[in-house]
């Protein structure tokens, strides 16, 4: 798999941007970009396309596989993201337990900071994307594994620093989770409904987690124009509620 790059240009103030992957040829609205004269150029050098318009080379960063890789389903929000790497406190001597993987999103911005990764995911078809995914983002202490995490935690013999939970059943695999987590780490469960959400709440009280706490994260983009300054009309709305518990 070839290293993907960020090329970016300035069109009378206007930023388009392109995510290609080092072969072959990319087509634009602004010419014909040859990829292949990227293997004699670093990040922030120009290069042209036929037409003579120049792009910026950079380096692609998490958000960027966030806006451009290939989706099985809907991956998990920046904004949430954010939440679950700050309140689990989340470092590079950690090892992290994930489920389900589904495109790799959240994955993939826990591999760029934690040591490893080890993430589950139920569909075998939703895997090779993930797979793809991870050979994009150049991380390859991210291990990807079949199963259903409910069933596959009980077989674990290795234990974690942070659980990270993303699945419609999450609460059957945390009764589970005493087992595979190390004394002061962090679960943490992302829940789309509020029942959802409450399930989660009711497996954890019934485990030995202390400080469990449930969120939701509002992003507001303020919008900058020439009739005034204010936040957004066109917002992000709901996402997910955010389970953080301690063990
Ligand atoms: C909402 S997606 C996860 C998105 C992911 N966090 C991301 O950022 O790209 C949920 C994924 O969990 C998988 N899944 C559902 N139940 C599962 C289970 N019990 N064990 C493992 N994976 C499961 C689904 O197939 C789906 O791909």
């Amino acid at each position: 798999m070839e290293t993907p790059v960020i090329l970016k240009t300035n069109i009378k103030g206007k930023i388009k941007e392109y995510f290609a992957v080092h072969v072959g040829k990319l087509h634009t609205d602004l010419g014909i970009i040859d990829l292949d004269e990227l293997r004699t150029k670093s990040f922030g050098d120009l290069i042209c396309s036929h037409l003579g318009a120049e792009f910026v080379i950079q380096k692609p960063k998490a958000p960027d596989f966030f806006k451009y890789v290939k989706r099985t389903g809907a991956p998990m929000m920046p904004k949430d993201i954010g939440v679950i790497i700050s309140y689990t406190g989340l470092c590079s001597s950690d090892h992290v337990l994930d489920a389900g993987t589904g495109s790799g999103i959240l994955a993939i911005y826990l591999g760029g900071i934690a040591e490893k990764v080890v993430t589950y995911e139920i569909r075998e078809e939703f895997m090779e994307v993930a797979r793809q995914n991870f050979c994009l983002a150049g991380l390859s202490n991210i291990e990807l594994r079949h199963g259903d995490i409910a069933v596959e935690i009980q077989g674990l013999d290795e234990k974690f620093d942070v659980i990270t939970l993303d699945t419609m059943d999450a609460s059957k695999a945390i009764p589970h989770v005493p087992g595979v987590i190390y004394p002061g780490g962090y679960l943490a469960v992302y829940s789309p409904f509020f029942e959802q959400a409450k399930e989660v709440r009711e497996a954890i009280e019934k485990t030995k987690f202390t400080d469990v706490t449930t969120i939701e994260t509002i992003e507001r983009e303020i919008s900058f124009t020439a009739r005034g300054t204010r936040p957004s009309t066109s917002r992000v709305g709901h996402t997910g509620f955010i389970t953080i518990a301690r063990y």
